[in-house]
């Protein structure tokens, strides 16, 4: 069980610029085998509670807790452990840095005379030809596929790494908000797939609630860095009881399935 026990995190700012407080007296809780979510809008503290929860930074007060031991206890043995059991799958593409080869390779997919003037300034440098979605010999490379196969692709391999070390639980901030709506869901379903099949648990990180009303199991809704509500996720979606929560969820893309 991992554990968040009244963590705040504030940054403070250098001279005249005021400290933020970016996490305030937040508790949250992810048992195995559980889809746990949190929602909430752009700068609530989202990502900042990831990132303790990680070990990537520490909480300013509170604690961080597996199996009720703080990790600020831990000696680095235990610190080792812990991060083998309690994974990150990062940030999905837009955030994540693209070879320039294969962004170049995009911006000239569909273009045959732009690859071939490419090809002639940097007969050295890699890129897709446009007509074979190949290399100059003809080899398939990363950079040929669709962009969004490609971005799919990449969460998989993000995720499959993460799961190479066996983790109880798995940390996914905006994991797979950038993705197409089908590649999304092929990657959804590997996640859920793991915690029904290994019980896998996830902290489920992202602003998309129809995902969230899918997948779900718990959620949590911060707003200004503060958890306002908390409950199962039909209770959360079926009768929201804090007013950000239903101000959240009357801005959310149709919550209601059309067919
Ligand atoms: N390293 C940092 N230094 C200063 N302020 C930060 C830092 N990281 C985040 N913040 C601030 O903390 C608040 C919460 O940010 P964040 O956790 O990224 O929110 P979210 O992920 O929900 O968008 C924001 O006001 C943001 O500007
Ligand atoms: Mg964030």
């Amino acid at each position: 069980m991992l554990e968040a026990h009244n963590v705040t995190k504030i940054f403070r700012g250098r001279r005249s610029a005021s400290p933020v407080i970016a996490v305030d007296e937040v508790s949250v809780q992810a048992g195995p085998g559980e889809f746990v979510a949190i929602v909430g809008e752009s700068g609530s503290g989202k990502s900042t509670l990831a990132r303790m929860l990680l070990d990537l930074i520490p909480a300013t007060s509170g604690s961080v807790l597996l199996d009720g031991h703080d990790i600020t206890a831990m000696n680095r043995t235990d610190k080792r452990g812990y991060r083998r059991q309690v994974q990150a799958v990062p940030a999905g593409p837009g955030r994540v840095a693209e070879p320039a080869q294969a962004r170049r390779s995009r911006d000239r997919r569909g273009d045959p005379a732009a690859w071939d003037r490419d090809r002639q300034r940097h007969p050295r440098q890699g890129g897709a030809d446009p007509r074979t979605g190949g290399d100059v010999a003809g080899r398939p490379i990363l950079g040929s596929l669709p962009a969004r196969a490609q971005r799919g692709q990449r969460q998989r391999v993000l995720i499959a790494r993460a799961l190479a070390l066996d983790p109880r639980i798995i940390i996914a901030d905006e994991a797979v908000s950038a993705l197409d709506a089908s590649v999304k869901a092929g990657v959804l379903r590997v996640m859920v797939d793991l915690k029904d099949r290994l019980g896998v648990g996830f902290v489920f990180i992202t602003h998309d609630l129809p995902v969230v009303k899918k997948v779900a199991d718990r959620v949590y809704v911060m707003h200004r860095g503060k958890v306002v509500e908390e409950g199962p996720k039909d209770r959360i979606f079926d009768a929201p009881k804090d007013p950000y929560t239903r101000t959240l969820l009357a801005a959310a893309p149709s919550l209601t399935p059309t067919t």
